[in-house]
This record gives C-alpha cells, sequence and structure tokens, in this order.
C-alpha cells in the first residue's frame, strides 16, 4: 500500500464520481478493509465491488476514520450531514468534492469537521486520466494534505490551489470541462455531415479525431499552441479554418462566456 494513503477511509456516496474514485484508491492499492462506504441506493456495481473486495457498504457503525470523502450531489448536504457528522471525528479530514459547497458551508452544517480539504475532480478521473484542483484549510496540516493528495492523484493530475475561491473557476474550467470537448465533437461531426459526410462516417472521424488529438497532446513536449501552429500551413485548408474559430466571434469570446456561465453557477450552488 501506498505509505502516504490515508489508514482509513470512508466515502460517503458512492455514485459515478465516488465510485470512479474508489475504483481509482483500489487500484492504487488502498487496503479494502481500510475502507467504509455509504450509499442511500448502491448501485450494482458498487455493491458487487464492496462484496467482491471485502469493502464495508453501509454498516451500522464505523469507527471514525483518518479521512471521509463526501461526493453526493450538492443539493443533498442538508440530509446527509447528520451521517457524516456521526462518522467522523474532529480529527478526521472531510475532503469533499461537492459543486459550489464552500468550506463554511461545510462546517457549519457538519460542526465536528475542522480538518477539510475541497477537491474538484472531473470525469476522466474514472480511467485516472482526471484533473482535480484541490484547496486544504489550515487546520489540515502538511499530513493531512499528503494523504488527500496520494488519495485524489489516484484519478489523475491534482493541483492545489492558493485559495479556496478558485474553485469555482476549476469547477468551470476542468470539473464540467470534459462536456465542452465531446461537446465539440458533437459539432465536428454534424458540421461534417453538412459538408457531404454520411452522418455516421462524420461522427467517427470527429470522435477519433478529438481522442488522437488530446493523446498527441498528452504524449508531446510541446505545447497546444505549437502544436496547432505545426499544423497550420500559412494559405491551407487548416489556416482557412482558423480563420473562423480564431476570429471575432469565435472560439476565444464563446468558450471565455461559457467558463464564465458555470463559474457563476457554481457560485449559486453555495449555501
Ligand atoms: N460527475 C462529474 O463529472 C463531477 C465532476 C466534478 C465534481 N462532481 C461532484 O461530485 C459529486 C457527486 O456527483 P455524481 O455525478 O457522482 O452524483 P451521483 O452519481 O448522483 O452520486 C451520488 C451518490 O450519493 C448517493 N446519496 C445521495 N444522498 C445520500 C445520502 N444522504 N447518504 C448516502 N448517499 C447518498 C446517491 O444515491 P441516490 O442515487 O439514491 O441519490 C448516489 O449514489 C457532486 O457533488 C458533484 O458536484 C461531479
Amino acid at each position: 500500500m501506498n505509505a502516504a494513503l490515508p489508514p482509513s477511509l470512508v466515502l460517503v456516496g458512492a455514485g459515478k464520481m465516488g465510485g470512479a474514485m474508489l475504483e481509482g484508491w483500489l487500484a492504487l492499492g488502498l487496503a479494502p478493509q481500510a475502507v467504509t462506504v455509504f450509499d442511500a441506493h448502491p448501485s450494482d456495481d458498487i455493491r458487487r465491488l464492496c462484496e467482491a473486495r471485502g469493502i464495508a457498504l453501509n454498516p451500522e457503525r464505523a469507527d471514525p476514520p483518518a479521512m471521509l470523502v463526501l461526493a453526493t450531489k450538492p443539493q443533498t448536504l442538508e440530509a446527509v450531514a447528520p451521517l457524516v457528522e456521526g462518522a467522523m471525528s474532529p480529527d478526521t479530514v472531510l475532503v469533499s468534492i461537492l459543486a459550489g459547497k464552500t468550506i463554511a458551508d461545510l462546517t457549519r452544517r457538519i460542526p465536528t469537521a475542522r480538518r477539510v480539504v475541497r477537491a474538484m475532480p472531473n470525469l476522466p478521473a474514472s480511467i485516472g486520466a482526471g484533473a482535480t484542483g484541490a484547496y486544504a484549510n489550515e487546520a489540515v496540516g502538511d499530513e493531512g494534505r499528503a494523504q488527500a493528495h496520494a488519495l485524489l492523484s489516484a484519478n489523475g493530475l491534482v493541483e492545489w490551489l492558493a485559495s479556496e475561491d478558485l474553485i469555482d473557476a476549476v469547477t468551470a474550467v476542468s470539473g464540467s470541462g470534459p462536456a465542452y470537448v465531446f461537446h465539440l465533437v458533437e459539432c465536428l461531426a454534424a458540421a461534417g455531415a453538412t459538408a457531404g459526410l454520411p452522418p455516421d462516417l462524420a461522427a467517427r472521424l470527429a470522435r477519433q479525431t478529438v481522442t488522437g488529438a488530446g493523446r498527441l497532446l498528452e504524449a508531446s513536449e510541446l505545447g497546444p499552441e505549437t502544436l496547432r501552429a505545426n499544423v497550420t500551413s500559412p494559405g491551407g485548408t487548416t489556416a482557412a479554418a482558423l480563420e473562423v474559430l480564431m476570429g471575432e466571434g469565435g472560439m476565444t469570446p464563446l468558450m471565455r462566456e461559457a467558463v464564465a456561465a458555470a463559474k457563476r453557477r457554481a457560485g449559486e450552488l453555495s449555501g
């Protein structure tokens, strides 16, 4: 087992994101007997995983863990707070991935929570390719932060933030970002169909283009600007398209507006 991982862990909410995180932790070597899962309606997959690995699922009681990861929907905070309160001690580090819920919101609803990390993962966490922005309050301390880092790293990149208020911007960029990229695939496929390709062929080409470009970006030491410039011959076809995408009303202002809307929405979820 990775020595930096927390010695005991409770996961509250094993849905899409919580379930993906759990799989990442187990793959990293977190001991199943160190984990307890609470979920109001566990999916068949989670039931099977817990049974196969000997993970306690919804036990009557559990000892307060070193770390408790809260991964229910933000709207459920009030309902889930008593369960969280009862499961932890003041020494437990609470790691919340609830979009928009501030440390002040969390400690108001869960008075035992003193040591709090807010983390914002994203969907590729399920294949270990996630991007997580995280902020720890002072009480978390170096050891708690190292344990949170080890745990969150099981799902990909972890970036620590200098202030909590950056979390809403992280939510708007990487938290929601995978959906923007999926939409890009849809738009490219639709444009391909309009340009005359059979729609299913356009969809396959668009999907592989975005996947391939992502993998190239990952494999390359070059930044996206250089990779883009390298495939753009002056006066060529790519240049003609980029004149539209990078022109007035193109992707720059559109993305700025989209990210601002997501950030605003994250702010509205607090309380
Ligand atoms: N999905 C993403 O891409 C993403 C990205 C970044 C952050 N997040 C954050 O991740 C969190 C979870 O999102 P999700 O998409 O994984 O949601 P989800 O699939 O609905 O998972 C939440 C799980 O918690 C369970 N639950 C609800 N109330 C509970 C309670 N009182 N006690 C115990 N379990 C309870 C739910 O059961 P029921 O189904 O029965 O309600 C469900 O299994 C959200 O706060 C979101 O902001 C998600």
